[in-house]
């Protein structure tokens, strides 16, 4: 069993033992999607199996599923530095920045803000905003995020009279770059604009308190770094959100009381936010992934090994003739992005799959491979990664020896 306190020779086997799916391979893929705890799958499936037996609609079981879900915002607010009112559940980042976009009561002629490199969790509703309600979209070029003085410059540049919202990432999804919030929030404020940050790449990867940050919204994912099931998430709502009651979208979670006459009372705290029901199993499997992070692993180790661990990937990478790391060195999270002279990051991608078995993604845009390093990867892992991309490297996709795919039967771990 993992303990905070264990010695880190006994802690990482634990780890890694609670994590099965670290063992299918080099798991660098958690921007993602994070490998499940073992203690999480477990929670879960004892949940579904009541459902099957007893099935949900006891009145009972209903008023369980009230405290999982408290569970659930108790855990994610424990990890951001917040109080769990101010945490609405959310089935993903995206359903967040979403929710965060509509609650501005946006006019004709209002602007909003972004940078060049949100994902489209975040871009999708400024899309949406943009085509259904008239409201001009600027889109501040920040180069690789890596440049707080140029990510500054031009976010001051943009946020012009009429700006009603600042929507960015907190850590970039393409180059892995960590934005100045605190600083980028002070300049929003002092313009009478709100801002809702998408923690996709951040929350678990790295120190978070969306407190001191000031922001009005940060987005969190269940999935990816807090090692939770997917459809589970949530959404920071600061009480200068709180304060108006507008909902864009609503329906019976979000009030205290609504009659058939329409007269409602929504609820005072963030789970105004929330709109209808959740999936149990993976709102008790979000509470436990979470709380397993930060009760037994620690967060503070998690932050200091997750830094360390993807400083030295892409120090080792960077030194790999042929390979540009993409990232901005100085300003990381847990995300390395690189590029391999002369080749394409598709097939360069499928080669190290073949060779090193390890579990990443491509960027397209950037045509670059993203790797996520986090807690439960090793050194030697790392190591291994690495002479995978040398080889890669010292050849062309022309050159390269011709090494057969491995199929691995990922399943029947336990
Ligand atoms: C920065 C960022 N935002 C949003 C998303 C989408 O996350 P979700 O699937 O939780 O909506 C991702 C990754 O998938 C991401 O990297």
């Amino acid at each position: 069993m993992v303990g905070p306190f264990m010695p880190d020779d006994e802690k990482l086997p634990a780890i890694r033992e609670a994590l099965p799916s670290t063992a299918a391979g080099i798991y660098l893929n958690t921007g993602t999607c994070g490998p499940l705890p073992r203690e999480t799958a477990r929670a879960m499936a004892e949940l579904e199996g009541i459902e099957l037996r007893t099935g949900r609609a006891d009145m009972a079981y209903w008023k369980d599923s009230a405290e999982r879900m408290n569970e659930a915002r108790a855990a994610v607010a424990a990890v951001i530095g917040t109080e769990p009112r101010r945490m609405a559940l959310t089935h993903a980042t995206t359903d967040g920045m979403n929710v965060a976009t509509w609650a501005v009561d946006w006019q004709a002629g209002d602007r909003v803000v972004t940078t060049s490199l949100e994902h489209s969790g975040a871009l999708g509703p400024l899309w949406a905003l943009h085509n259904r309600r008239g409201v001009d979209l600027a889109i501040a070029d920040i180069g690789t995020g890596g440049d707080q003085a140029e990510v500054l410059a031009a976010l001051d540049r943009a946020i012009a009279p009429k700006t009603r919202l600042v929507v960015l990432s907190h850590v970039t999804w393409a180059t892995g770059a960590r934005l100045p919030i605190a600083e980028i929030v002070e300049l929003a404020h002092s313009r009478g604009a709100l801002v809702a940050v998408d923690g996709a790449q951040a929350v678990g990867a790295i120190p978070v308190s969306v407190e001191e940050l000031g922001t009005d919204f940060y987005a969190v994912p269940g999935q990816k770094w807090l090692l939770g099931p997917e459809g589970t998430g949530a959404l920071y709502c600061a009480p200068s959100v709180l304060d108006r009651p507008r909902l864009t979208f609503a329906g019976y979670a979000a009030f205290e009381s609504l009659d058939l006459a329409a007269e409602g009372k929504v609820w005072p705290d963030a789970r105004r936010f929330e709109i209808a029901g959740y999936h149990q199993p993976s709102v008790l499997g979000f509470a436990r992934s979470t709380a397993w992070l930060s009760m037994y692993v620690g967060l503070d180790w998690i932050h200091e090994r997750t830094a360390r661990l993807a400083g030295e990937a892409a120090a080792i990478l960077a030194e790999v003739p042929g390979v540009e790391v993409v990232t901005p060195r100085d300003r990381m999270a847990g995300l390395v992005t690189f590029r391999i002279a002369g080749w394409k990051a598709g097939p360069a991608l499928g080669e190290l799959s073949k060779r090193t078995l390890c579990i990443a993604r491509t960027i397209p845009p950037l045509d670059a491979i993203r790797i996520s390093v986090g807690f439960y990867n090793t050194d030697h892992e790392l190591g291994r990664f690495r002479d995978g991309v040398a080889l890669v490297a010292a050849h062309t996709p022309e050159t390269i020896p011709h090494r057969p795919a491995i199929q691995v039967l990922r399943g029947g771990v336990e």
